[in-house]
């Protein structure tokens, strides 16, 4: 299967709306029309956080997305990228889609000279950290929070 990866575009939204409600499911985090609208209209501002990558299959149907975001950090004057959501359709995965977005993030953070790419799973995840152990790195840190 060729797989390709391009920014979001306008056109994408009915199937970005199918994959990002996906994601949401997923999570088991309820969905949100408001949310949704909002997201997409901050996606489709262009050179600003976040950014959205949609993979596409040969027919050009879009498969799955990469949403990530750029910060800065203490400890050099370069940004990190954070990349927060990935998801691919399930009926297209294990064709290569997920790392190849992975790794369109990290073009897009080298050509932003961001010092580093990281993003959070949960442990149990272990679909994802195949992939993940395959394209990264382990760290030893773990995740604490206060919701507010
Ligand atoms: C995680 C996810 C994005 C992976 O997408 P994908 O398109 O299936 O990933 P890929 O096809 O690029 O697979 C990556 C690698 O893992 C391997 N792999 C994936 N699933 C595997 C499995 N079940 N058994 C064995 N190997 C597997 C593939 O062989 C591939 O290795 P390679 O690139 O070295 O050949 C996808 O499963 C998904 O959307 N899951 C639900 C949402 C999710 O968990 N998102 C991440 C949350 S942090």
């Amino acid at each position: 299967v060729s797989i390709s990866i391009r920014p979001l575009s306008p056109d994408d939204k009915a199937r970005w709306q199918v994959l990002w409600h996906g994601y949401l499911t997923f999570y088991e985090h309820p969905i949100n029309d408001a949310l949704t609208e909002n997201l997409w209209g901050r996606l489709m501002t262009e050179d600003h956080d976040p950014y959205c990558l949609v993979a596409c299959d040969g027919k050009g149907t879009v498969i799955g997305i990469v949403q990530y975001l750029f910060h800065a950090t203490t400890w050099t004057g370069r940004d990190k990228c954070y990349l927060q959501d990935l998801f691919v359709d399930p009926k297209a995965r294990i064709g290569g889609a997920g790392r190849a977005l992975i790794e369109a993030v990290y073009e897009k953070a080298a050509a932003a000279d961001a010092s580093e790419v990281y993003w959070m799973t949960q442990h149990f995840n272990i679909v994802a950290r195949v992939l993940y152990d395959r394209v990264g790195e382990l760290t030893p840190f773990i995740k604490y929070r206060k919701l507010m």
